[in-house]
């Protein structure tokens, strides 16, 4: 295991364990595609269970929504989307194969390419005369559109063209109206959404990282056209507060400002809480000012009006939103890169998960010291009484217990719980603490996170 990299460790570690696969893997797979297995589903909802808790249900400022993935097109026409999503594509001229132009300059040691426009990049790949990875020419570089499409409707012939939503966001915009009318909110509020996202990576890469289809956990704060400063600067603070306490740590978080060529379309000011991944300080976390750029451009295109109307002043006007949207898959694969040791044990290498209790797929694995009767009954009562308390147990007889002990330190269990045969004489348990290696004798009535 030596001499692999770190994230190659995690991708095994996330097969080996159940968190994540390769999407449709018995047909060899699909490129930009992954499915979550049982420990990484339920790490995945644990960490949105976290977001929505911290910033729809303990806020009554923020209303939470669930929007269709598929949209009426009109919208991604109005949100800019068909003009100008895209991504700076070239192609290899022998194998007509694709790469990220920007991608690519990099991989040859061009900094700065956030910065540079698709004719820059164009002719810094002629003056380095760059080759193809296949080493061939390469022809020049264009713009590539990422939404992906599907047929709507029954009859081919009259079937008309959908987007798979590439952002979230929309389904907030298009739902800004609803909620006012129903809610009656005063600003500032927000609507907030988790949900699938579908983008056309040119080249999907670094395990789910980068991929074609993904989620996003999305807020749109909107607000008056004064509070654009001071609201940037409060989500810029609540979104760094919120991946702290599912366990990022600061030495591993840094603040990248958008230069104007960076920033997407809609954006006047854009910030980045980047990570450091095994390959480098990469996008986790997005804060945007998208101004009354969204909200303006769809009331011009449906023509309904999406003012907002403030008795106190008797101003009427379309707020501004300041936008908080995080990738809940680059979310795991941060806690996974966070999480992820080996120490050595006796000479042998313990791989362990350091994951946050609240955020660990399992909390307590309760663990019969050896199959026999009595013990595993009494430990299935100890599991009863576990879930009962809304701890995320699980019960396990199967292997020596050295070996179990492994097996949940590889999915970051936080305390693995014995019962041996004097639990059965005095209702005591050994716990064993994945960190510290230390175990204890507790009441089993004591027991708790
Ligand atoms: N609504 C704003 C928006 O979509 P973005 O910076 O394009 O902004 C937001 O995306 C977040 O979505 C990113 O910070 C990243 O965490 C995640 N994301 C974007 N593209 C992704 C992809 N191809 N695979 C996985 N996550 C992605």
């Amino acid at each position: 295991m030596a001499d692999l990299s770190k994230t190659e460790k995690i991708i095994s570690l996330c097969k080996r364990r159940g968190f994540i696969f390769n999407g449709s893997e018995i047909y060899g797979g699909l490129a930009g595609t992954y499915d979550y297995g049982p420990r990484g589903a339920e790490l995945k909802k644990n960490i949105k269970d976290s977001w929505w808790q911290n910033f729809v249900q303990k806020r009554p400022d923020i209303y939470g929504v669930d929007a269709a993935i598929l949209m009426n097109p009109r919208t991604w026409e109005a949100s800019g989307h068909v003009a100008g999503f895209h991504d700076p594509l070239v192609e290899d001229a022998v194998t007509k194969k694709r790469y990220r132009a920007d991608h690519l300059l990099e991989d040859n040691g061009v900094a700065g390419t956030d910065d540079m426009s698709v004719e820059q990049m164009d002719a810094k790949i002629k003056e380095l005369d760059l080759k193809s990875p296949d080493g061939n020419p390469l022809g020049a570089v264009q713009q590539f559109n990422m939404m992906l499409s599907t047929q709507f409707g029954a009859n081919q012939d009259t079937a008309s063209k959908v987007y798979l939503r590439p952002e979230t966001a929309q389904g907030i915009f298009t739902n800004y109206k609803n909620v006012l009318d129903s809610f009656h909110p005063k600003l500032p509020f927000g609507i907030a959404q988790i949900g699938k996202a579908f983008r056309n990576e040119i080249t999907p890469r670094d395990f789910i990282f980068r991929q074609r289809e993904f989620e996003q956990m999305e807020i749109q704060f909107f607000i008056h056209e004064s509070d654009q400063k001071s609201a940037y600067a409060q989500w810029k603070a609540d979104a760094w507060q919120w991946l702290e306490s599912i366990g990022l740590s600061t030495s591993n978080m840094q603040w990248h400002d958008h230069t104007e060529n960076e920033r997407a379309h809609y954006a006047a000011d854009a910030a980045d809480i980047q990570y450091h991944f095994d390959f480098g300080f990469k996008e986790l976390h997005g804060i945007h000012n998208r101004t009354d750029f969204d909200l303006s451009a769809h009331q011009n295109e449906s023509g309904q009006k999406l003012e907002y109307f403030d008795q106190q002043s008797g101003e009427r006007f379309i707020p501004y939103v300041i936008e908080a949207s995080v990738g809940l898959d680059r979310t795991v694969l941060a806690l996974l890169t966070e999480a992820y040791d080996e120490e050595d044990v006796e000479g042998d290498t313990r791989v362990v998960l350091r994951f946050e209790p609240h955020i660990a797929p399992v909390q307590m694995a309760v663990l019969p010291l050896m199959k026999k009767k009595g013990l595993d009954d009494k430990a299935k009562e100890v599991f009863e009484m576990l879930i009962k308390k809304g701890i995320r147990a699980e019960y396990d007889e199967t292997g020596s217990i050295g070996k179990r002990y492994r097996r949940q330190d590889e999915i970051g269990t936080p305390q693995c719980i014995t019962i041996d045969f004097d639990t059965l004489e005095d209702d005591t348990v050994t716990i064993r603490d994945r960190d510290t290696l230390e175990q204890e004798r507790v009441k089993i009535s004591d027991l708790k996170l």
